[in-house]
């Protein structure tokens, strides 16, 4: 028997962003605005997110960092450029639907949006660097918002089929690896964010959330359909914020409590790689009212339709008590029990990672198709000494063991990763916080909070540690 004894020759290692958090560039070449672009940094932010203030332009008296974010949309070729010297052979990014449909209801496409991800995707290909495109990273194009209601308008569905039909038909050949929905579940916890859903007063936000999140999973599937009748090299994949609940204690309620919160994120998974509506859900949903309005042969298309890959971001594991005395963690958008065996970051998210082998491991064992992780990483505040260099070792540390426990998962449990796409791979702005300050990168961009700064790029010491990383196929760490 032949011993693994590391990572698959063809790994894809990277980084990933999101259009919104760093192209900038709103207004160029007939982009549209779309919500992300009006969530402002401060204290509003939260709300807003959250669907529960209505923020649906600029005003005055708000910085919103989305606007000009870091210039990617002017500097793409000098980024990927250092994304190519680290060695990446995948590069997850992701298109702005308001750059190729301004309005999101068009029957013809903006060509110059269309040319912009061309260039781009071909800037990767000349180092040889995979583009894997997530279809929307947390973005709805304004006018599908307030004509439509977003997602919770089934009209949503065939506007994102028309979306894909453009995007995997002009790219094909240039782009294989497809996410439909970055964290699909943040429409239960973010849901403006994640879906552009905006709440009125007195109505039952349970039944709009599951609506919308049924509208985004027959979209997903009418995807994954397209992209494979296009193109029967294109490789589909779900996206999932995960992250495995721990029971507080060994009380059975605590670990029945933690075996139902894993099962909210499932949910969707269980969707998108399954093919059906799991028992337990139909259950939930009828005990809490809720009635989904379906399509015929919306369910065919579901079991028909199921993705190739699984992919997720993990930053963090969670905890479940039914014991409110215990301390919540801070900061999170998914907040959860404090664990007191964990330290955590300057925003409190927790760091495990053990946690990621766990939540590889149980993954794979309910899905058993390849695996993905799209997104980890430590976002910290990082200091440049008086040359500018950033000596970031606490993110190495953070990198180095959540990569150990990956390739435990790997060698030790069998489990198939495709690939890892460190997340913010160069500094952007936060979904979450709104702050550049929350960094994420190997490489440090010269801007603050309040958007001053010359934008320049900087190597940090994190760099020259992951591109020896990528070069020794994850031996040298
Ligand atoms: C994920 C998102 O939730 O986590 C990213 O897909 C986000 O868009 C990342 O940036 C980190 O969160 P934050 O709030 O630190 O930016």
């Amino acid at each position: 028997v032949l011993k693994d004894t590391g990572f698959p020759k063809d790994f894809l290692w990277g980084g990933a962003t999101a259009a919104n958090q760093c192209e900038g560039g709103y207004k160029e070449a007939g982009r549209g605005l779309a919500n992300v672009d009006v969530v402002p940094i401060g204290k509003d932010r939260l709300p807003i997110i959250a669907g529960l203030k209505k923020s649906l332009n600029f005003d005055e008296e708000h910085f919103y960092p989305a606007k000009e974010a870091i210039d990617m949309y002017h500097r793409y070729k000098d980024d990927i450029a250092l994304f190519a010297e680290m060695g990446f052979k995948t590069y997850r990014l992701s298109i702005a639907w308001s750059r190729i449909f301004p309005n999101g209801d068009e029957k013809v496409p903006n060509e110059a949006g269309l040319k912009f991800y061309e260039e781009m995707f071909k800037e990767c290909r000349k180092y040889g660097i995979e583009p894997l495109v997530t279809i929307t990273h947390f973005d709805c194009p304004m006018h599908l918002i307030t004509e439509y209601g977003s997602w919770r308008n089934r009209k949503l569905v065939e506007f994102y089929e028309n979306l894909c039909q453009v995007i995997f038909n002009r790219y094909k050949g240039l782009v294989r690896y497809w996410l439909t929905f970055n964290e699909i579940n943040m429409i239960l916890h973010a849901p403006f964010m994640g879906a552009g859903l905006v709440f009125e007063a007195d109505e039952n936000q349970e039944q709009v959330k599951y609506q919308a999140a049924h509208h985004e999973l027959v979209a997903s599937a009418i995807a994954t359909k397209i992209a494979h009748e296009v193109d029967p090299e294109n490789k589909v994949g779900c996206m999932l914020a995960a992250g495995n609940y721990y029971p507080y204690t060994c009380k059975p309620e605590d670990v029945w409590k933690g075996m139902q919160e894993d099962r909210e994120n499932y949910f969707f998974v269980d969707i998108q790689s399954r093919g059906e509506y799991p028992a337990y859900a139909r259950k939930e949903l009828e005990r809490k009212g809720i009635e989904i309005k379906m399509e015929e042969g919306d369910l065919t298309l579901l079991k028909n339709n199921t993705v190739d890959f699984i992919s997720f971001s993990y930053y963090s594991s969670r905890v479940a008590s039914t014991d409110s005395k215990h301390n919540e963690t801070e900061g999170n958008i998914f907040a959860s029990t404090k664990n007191p065996y964990l330290e955590a970051s300057e925003w409190g998210w927790q760091i495990d990672p053990l946690g990621l082998r766990i939540t590889m491991n149980a993954m794979y064992d309910r899905y058993q198709k390849p695996l993905f992780i799209v997104e980890n990483g430590l976002g910290a505040v990082d200091e440049p000494d008086e040359n500018g260099y950033v000596k970031d070792d606490y993110r190495i540390d953070y990198l180095r063991e959540h990569i150990k426990a990956m390739k435990e998962a790997i060698v030790e449990d069998g489990v198939e990763l495709l690939g890892y796409t460190t997340w913010g791979c160069i500094d952007l702005v936060s979904a979450g916080t709104g702050e550049m300050k929350k960094r994420y990168g190997f490489i440090y961009v010269d801007r603050d909070n309040e958007g001053n700064g010359t934008l320049k790029r900087t190597k940090k010491k994190s760099f020259d540690w992951y591109k020896k990383v990528i070069a020794t196929n994850g031996e040298n760490l």
